[in-house]
């Protein structure tokens, strides 16, 4: 796949950046910490204040931080050694009133204790009128949403599909020994490989449909940010827009994983759905997971209407207000019978077990800046129960559990009608508890097996043993499997 620069004006570009600092540190010591924060919610006086001097990092800062157009001379000085003719007739600057700004987005991107260069086409912000059809996505919400919700444990071999300018690609490289990377636009992929090129990284590029570049080989993990957009199946953008109706090109996606993936392979991609009148949610994104044989574990983040969502989406593009366009897409909502459009993370594990595990929840409850240090242990949680008797083993509290009571005063006392055990750390899971399952979590101590504790509570709550054992056993299994029990052998 051709970058945009040949490979030796890479190099210089690199050369240029480097010796820039034109590096978070870099950046982050000129500007200083409160223009570094104000950047962040999109103020950028701090910045452009701290950069007045036309020196080179300044002056790459100005130019493709701040959007300001910069004298030409400063610009050379900046990139050199890379030719100002090479950088404008790559696109990365181009000509622009007395001066010369930015063509491209040329972002620094830090992660795992390292700077990345990232290249993408400019934001929808930092150019007024629609983007182009082929616009290639920056770092935005989304891609950082997967990225860091994808496991970072060690792995032979990871699959990007979709990779856009590289964002997911840059942090498979840091934890895989190889990464391969589809898309099925060529400007992605030149963005791509400029991208990998730009920070002495080699990936296998390979033009195509989702992961029919790659039919008939095997991956340890697979990542996706797909083009979710939940439309009629247009293919007015590519970055966002399938070509798929509805949710079709998740279910797709999700169709890949018996063959994409080797044992105990886990595949994650975001994705959107529909909520139809009529069905349950839960049901139809199972449905796409059905007959996969891998573990799944789906997670809803948000839902929003149709209204909410038409008008997100037609803001995205910077498109001019087009009542009809809107009107269109509501009415093939309406078609559909969508009443909503849930948003959210797929999760897939080729466990090779008989009976696949597939959870189907909500996930809204905080933002997890770091959910992929959880995945692994989620699925090895599924594990254990599988493979395991929950009445042989003894429990202990996670640490940090915290119990809230709601209480009603009855006649001459409070009375606890509600009871909700709630995680102060990891997922912050909240769970309504009845007596038995609470006075199983108060007494999980490590020392005696669930068997022997529920022979306790059996005279405590006058139940027979195996009736309280039939409820215990699913109530305890899920305790565990959310992480409020950590099983101890004893
Ligand atoms: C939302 S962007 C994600 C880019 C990047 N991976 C990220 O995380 O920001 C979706 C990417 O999928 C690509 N794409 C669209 N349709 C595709 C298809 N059918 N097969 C493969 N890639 C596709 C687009 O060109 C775009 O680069």
């Amino acid at each position: 796949m051709e970058p945009l620069l040949a490979a030796d004006d890479i190099a210089r570009l690199a050369d240029a950046l480097a010796r820039a600092s034109y590096t978070s540190h870099g950046i982050a010591e000129r500007i200083g910490p409160a223009a570094v924060d104000a950047v962040r919610r999109n103020d950028f006086r701090g910045m452009l204040r701290a950069t007045t001097e036309r020196d080179p990092l300044a002056t790459l800062v100005r130019l493709f931080l701040g959007g300001q157009t910069e004298p030409a001379a400063a610009v050379e000085a900046a990139l050199d050694p890379l030719p100002l003719e090479a950088a404008v007739r790559a696109g990365l600057v181009e000509p622009y009133g007395d001066g010369l700004h930015a063509g491209v987005d040329l972002d620094v991107y830090a992660h795992d204790d390292v700077d990345r260069w990232v290249l993408s086409d400019l934001d929808v912000d930092a150019r007024p009128g629609p983007i182009r059809e082929d616009h290639v996505l920056g770092i935005g919400n989304a891609a950082t949403t997967l990225a860091a919700a994808t496991p970072r444990t060690h792995v032979s071999r990871a699959l990007d599909i979709g990779t856009g300018c590289g964002v997911q690609a840059l942090r498979l490289s840091a934890h895989s020994d190889t990464v391969t990377a589809t898309d099925v636009s060529p400007r992605a992929l030149r963005f791509a490989a400029t991208t990998a090129a730009l920070n002495g990284l080699t990936w296998e590029l390979l033009a195509g449909d989702l992961a029919a570049p790659v039919a008939g080989r095997r991956f340890d993990l697979v990542v996706s940010n797909p083009p979710f957009v939940i439309g009629p199946g247009s293919t007015r953008y590519t970055y966002r827009d399938s070509g798929r109706a509805g949710d079709a090109i998740c279910a797709e996606l999700a169709a890949t994983a018996p063959d994409l993936l080797a044992d105990g392979g886990t595949m994650q991609f975001l994705a959107n759905w529909l909520h139809v009148t009529g069905e349950d949610w839960h049901d139809r994104v199972a449905g796409w997971v059905a007959g996969t044989g891998c573990d799944a574990w789906i997670v809803q983040r948000e839902v929003s209407d149709p209204v909410e969502y038409v008008n997100l989406w037609l803001r995205d593009a910077s498109e001019a207000f087009d009542p009809a366009r809107a009107e269109a897409w509501l009415d093939w909502f309406d078609a559909v019978k969508a009443e909503g459009v849930g948003y959210g993370l797929v999760t897939l594990r080729r466990s090779g077990r008989d009976v696949p595990v597939v959870r189907v929840e909500e996930l809204r409850q905080v933002p997890v800046p770091s959910l992929g240090a959880h995945v692994p242990g989620w699925f090895e949680r599924q594990d254990w129960l599988a493979d395991n008797d929950v009445l042989d083993f003894s429990y202990e509290q996670a640490p940090g559990l915290r119990l809230t009571q709601e209480a009603l005063f009855d006649a001459d006392d409070w009375a606890v009608d509600r009871q909700v055990l709630v995680q102060t750390d990891g997922l912050k899971w909240s769970e309504e508890v009845d007596p038995v399952a609470l006075a199983l979590v108060s007494g999980a101590d490590g020392t005696m097996p669930l068997r022997g504790q529920l022979a306790v509570l059996a005279a405590a709550f006058d139940t027979p043993e195996p009736v309280l054992a039939a409820m215990a056993v699913p109530v305890v299994s899920h305790l565990v499997e959310r992480g409020y029990l950590v099983p101890v052998r004893t």
